[in-house]
């Protein structure tokens, strides 16, 4: 039986997106149908409405998601119907070489649904990062749905489906932040200011968070940041050496994206220090650096796939920390909004004011 169910779709490049009726299937085979109950927007939900990330409309948005497992398909062992769970968008193979060596947060062979949603007309619908969540129920690969307390809120606990976690990621996982470094952010939207709450929780002893946004960085401070710098007309590379003895931060993030930003973290950090770039470039930009800075400033020089995480281990144990009052998720939640406020949500992301807008259902 298949189901019939509201979602937000987008149509066509640039265009508005529109709330419409899907047809969602029964699972088969290793596939769960969820019943959602809160989807955060994400920046990426908008870079596939503007064409930025393929051209395979209509898209189905929505990837930070967590509901209730309605019913799952023929030998799924890992859920059951009622669980209440986070959807996440690598749900790890367990047989690639990444996988084999032990490095499943690498997998290079992550599982998404076989069977395809579609518009009622029979139109195959392509789900954002393989979810699709801003629609009633979903259908995604059994893999992708990871069991957590169901004492948490749904709309918290959908953030670490994606951006919550690859900020937080960024930090303990692939910067490997410890106890006592000196830690700089670059960009606190919503993924750079989980950098500053992992940062935190992790014990770094300095945090400086970097916008260009005040409204953002008075939320960093919030959420953390022992010093803001607001690099619209302060150099942020001279103050990030100011700030700690003139020699730079341990670990640099960079939550921007863009070639500015990056060489700003390639110098902000000590010698020996990480950059971690968890921001997103565009396929034009390019890089420029004297090889040998690459080379005499030393230390490494890190990407983060959504925090390096390990959902199986790192979602449970973060809504834990979340249940204990020691990781805020809920500051992340800045409005709740209903399934057809996507489109003014996308508007809103452009001010200062919001790190994450989220639709409740
Ligand atoms: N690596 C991953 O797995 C992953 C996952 C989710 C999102 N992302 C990426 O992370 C980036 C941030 O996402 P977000 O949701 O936080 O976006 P966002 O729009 O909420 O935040 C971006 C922040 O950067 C600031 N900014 C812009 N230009 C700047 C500059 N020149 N210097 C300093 N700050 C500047 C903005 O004021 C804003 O606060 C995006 O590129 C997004 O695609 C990566
Ligand atoms: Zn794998
Ligand atoms: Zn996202």
């Amino acid at each position: 039986m298949a189901h019939q169910v509201r979602a937000v779709v987008a149509r066509g490049k640039g265009a508005p997106v529109s709330l419409e009726t899907i047809i969602v299937p029964d699972p088969g085979p290793g596939e769960a149908l969820v019943k959602i109950q809160a989807c955060g927007v994400c920046h990426t939900d908008l870079h596939y409405r503007e064409g930025g990330i393929n051209d395979d409309f209509p898209f189905l948005l929505g990837h930070e998601a967590a509901g209730v497992v309605e019913s799952v398909g023929e030998g799924v062992t890992g859920v059951a119907p009622g669980d209440f769970v986070i959807l996440n968008w690598r749900a790890v193979c367990g047989q690639c070489r990444a996988c084999l060596r032990g490095r499943p947060w690498y997998c290079f062979s992550t599982h998404n649904a076989k069977q395809k949603m579609t518009l009622t007309d029979g139109t195959e619908l392509s789900p954002a990062l393989g979810i699709g969540a801003f629609a009633e129920k979903t259908l995604v690969a059994a893999g992708q749905c990871t069991k957590v307390d169901p004492a948490a809120s749904a709309a918290a606990a959908g953030l670490l489906g994606c951006g919550v976690m690859a900020g937080l990621g960024a930090a303990i996982n692939t910067g490997n932040v410890g106890r006592g470094d000196s830690v700089a952010v670059i960009g606190c939207g919503g993924v750079g200011a989980a950098a500053v709450v992992g940062s935190n929780l992790a014990g770094a002893a300095k945090i400086i968070a970097v916008d260009i946004d005040d409204a953002k960085l008075d939320t960093a401070r919030k959420l953390g940041a022992t010093h803001t710098v607001n690099s619209r007309n302060t150099d942020p590379v001279e103050a990030i050496r100011e700030l700690t003895g003139g020699f730079g931060a341990d670990v640099v993030v960079e939550a921007v994206g863009r070639p500015e930003t990056y060489q700003q973290a390639f110098y902000a950090r000590d010698l020996a220090g990480t950059v971690v770039l968890v921001g997103v470039p565009t396929p034009e930009m390019k890089l420029e650096l004297p090889l040998l800075d690459v080379f005499g400033r030393g230390g490494s020089l890190k990407s983060s796939w959504y925090g390096d995480c390990l959902p199986s281990r790192d979602f449970p144990m973060l809504i834990d920390l979340y249940l204990q009052g020691r990781l805020d998720l809920d500051a992340f939640v800045t409005e709740t909004i209903a399934l057809d406020d996507v489109e003014k949500a996308f508007e809103r992301m452009h001010g200062g004011d919001v790190l994450r807008s989220v639709v409740v259902l």
